[in-house]
């Protein structure tokens, strides 16, 4: 059901006699509340709707499009509800640890915060709202090649490096600049996005974008004449390159870009993209220390199919070499442990974090992280799962492909 259907059948439910004597289940439901502040959501969709009240069409069509008709966006999310939790009984579970570590980086959980550029298209403080948020739960970020702020001051809000997503772009000479920017920021980790070689088609945010057309100042930068730049030009990560017929991606890279980009730098290499278990072998074999199993949240190949369904053949690619990471669709700390359990080493989240950051900045962000591990915590407890090394497959039963 889509939000908007969602909403109506809501404010049906709400406003019919005959159902009154469900009112109070209703409410609980009651998603078109007005939140006070951000500790009024309950979970991560109570900020979503909050979030689309504040954010311009414009944007909001940015942040939640999918590519094409949306089925690997719709993918992500469904793919979870194949596998129930199978609880356990009479575990001590009166301590649960959700602390981990991934490639050195120590997190007070497993959930992460994924790249997202533009951050200040939802709140004027952006990125390092979010680093701010980061630091207050000790979360591992991931700051995007195209964020709205630099990494040095992004780093600095964060008080500890973050790791950095690198989009390959078109010539190595500006790949080679902006790793090596990273690197003197501190940042121990280069994730290079390769799920967008050439271009995609995103039909929900161009729609939006068409009937929202003003200029926003707050995230794009004006020339003299008043008319935008070009996106990358704006990008403090661009600023002193010459962006003149530069891209971020490049159709023909092959495998042996990884190569080239572990000798220029000594920065751990993760591959973010990853879907296939040809490739996850691949990734290991061309020095890869780690792979994130992503479809860009659906944004990227219209494959129909979610990074769950995905994750356990990429796990096998990768033999136990190097950690799998995954990222798509987690909305409950459920999914998180779900992936945990499906070989995962670390789960990220994108649009809900986005959803925390444009209702209430820095303190909507922390409270998608409260939510999302005290649901995790939960999960554990009733599984009986006290660390995170704990979470196994037998933890989880699975519905078979039929599921839907
Ligand atoms: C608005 C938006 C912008 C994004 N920008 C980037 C980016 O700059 N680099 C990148 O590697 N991934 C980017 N992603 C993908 C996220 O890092 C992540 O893979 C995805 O959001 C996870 O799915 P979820 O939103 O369902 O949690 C973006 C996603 C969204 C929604």
């Amino acid at each position: 059901m889509t939000v908007y259907a969602r909403r109506a059948l809501l404010k049906f439910l709400a406003t019919s006699p005959a159902l009154a004597s469900l009112a109070p289940f209703t409410t609980a439901l009651a998603d078109d509340r007005t939140l006070a502040s951000a500790a009024d959501a309950l979970d991560v969709f109570d900020l979503e709707s909050a979030a689309q009240r504040v954010v311009p069409p414009a944007h909001w069509g940015y942040l939640q499009s999918g590519v094409d008709g949306e089925a690997t966006l719709r993918a992500n999310q469904a793919a979870f509800s194949r596998y129930q939790l199978r609880p356990r009984r009479f575990v001590d579970v009166s301590r649960i640890d959700l602390s981990t570590e991934v490639l050195g980086t120590k997190l007070a959980s497993p959930i992460l915060l994924c790249p997202i550029g533009g951050l200040r298209s939802l709140h004027p403080e952006g990125d390092l709202a979010l680093a701010r948020a980061a630091k207050t739960k000790s979360a591992l970020q991931i700051m995007s090649t195209q964020a709205s702020f630099s990494v040095e001051d992004i780093t600095a809000a964060r008080g500890a490096p973050v790791w950095f997503q690198l989009y390959t772009t078109n010539q190595f000479e500006v790949t080679k600049k902006l790793v090596k920017r990273a690197e003197s920021a501190g940042c121990p980790v280069v994730a290079v996005t390769v799920d967008l070689p050439a271009g995609r088609n995103m039909v929900t945010a161009t729609r939006l974008r068409r009937e929202d057309t003003r200029i926003c100042s707050g995230c794009h930068t004006v020339d003299e004449r008043g008319n935008p730049r070009p996106d990358l030009a704006s990008r403090p990560m661009f600023a002193g390159v010459d962006t003149q017929g530069l891209g971020v991606t490049s159709p023909s890279l092959t495998w042996d870009f990884i190569r080239r980009l572990k000798d220029s730098t000594p920065m751990k290499v993760v591959i973010k993209g990853i879907e296939a278990r040809e490739d996850a072998a691949l990734a290991v074999k061309h020095g890869a220390d780690g792979i994130i199993v992503s479809n860009h949240g659906g944004r990227a190949t219209e494959s129909g199919r979610g990074t769950l369904e995905s994750l356990p053949e990429v796990v096998q690619g990768a033999a136990g070499r190097v950690p799998v990471l995954v990222d798509g669709g987690v909305r409950r700390g459920t999914d998180v442990y779900k992936a945990l359990a499906r070989g995962a080493s670390a789960v990220g989240i994108g649009r809900p974090y986005a959803w925390g950051l444009a209702a209430f900045g820095q303190a909507g962000a922390e409270r998608v992280l409260d939510i999302l591990n005290t649901e995790l915590r939960l999960a554990m407890v009733g599984c009986g799962a006290r660390t995170v090394r704990e979470i196994s497959a037998g933890s989880l039963i699975d519905r078979g492909p039929a599921w839907r």
